[in-house]
């Protein structure tokens, strides 16, 4: 039994205001891939899922006279340790089982190597699969980030991942109970 879905994180405030800086349609895309992935490299479904929907919650908004600045961004930028942080603080607050919390803000650490020197890290699954998620979700130029969701539509498409989710769990208790 999950202790926080995918709409707990979606229905709280401080999860819009965060995702929105980066686009909320980039999280549910990342979202959706990272489900697949998981299938796909044995990792568990839930974690990927709710690790790919908050990657992004850290970021600042790099503006310098109404634009996107990309320079000022690249020099200062450490989304990934402040996202890992936030999405921590906000699982544990909506009751998240504290093993997982870690292992998701930890995913969320690593889904970018941006800010560590010589890059190079050696990823568990888990976090191979949200980096993987985010890049399949990935444009040109950032281009992913500026993509527009109603919050009708991105309500739907969150129950239906937590639908997904819940069916393959109970699709992996009914063959451990077989
Ligand atoms: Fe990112
Ligand atoms: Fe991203």
């Amino acid at each position: 039994m999950r202790k926080v879905s995918l709409g707990d994180l979606f229905a709280n405030s401080y999860t819009r205001k965060y995702i929105s800086r980066s686009g909320l349609h980039h999280a549910i895309s990342t979202a959706f891939h990272a489900f697949r992935l998981a299938k796909q490299y044995n990792v568990d479904v839930d974690l990927a899922v709710k690790a790919a929907f908050l990657h992004d919650i850290g970021h600042y908004t790099w503006y310098r006279n109404g634009e996107w600045d990309f320079e000022l961004y690249k020099k200062n930028d450490i989304h990934a340790i402040k996202g890992s942080e936030r999405a921590h603080k906000l699982l544990i607050k909506l009751g998240e089982d504290r093993e997982n919390a870690k292992e998701i803000a930890l995913a969320i650490l690593f889904h970018t190597d941006s800010f560590i020197p010589g890059g190079n890290l050696q990823l568990t699954p888990l976090q191979k699969v949200v980096a993987l998620a985010d890049e399949a979700d990935e444009e040109p130029g950032g281009k992913h980030h500026y993509k527009k969701i109603s919050a009708e539509k991105a309500a739907k498409l969150i129950a239906k991942l937590d639908k997904k989710i819940e069916a393959e769990y109970e699709s992996t208790t009914l063959k451990q109970s077989v």
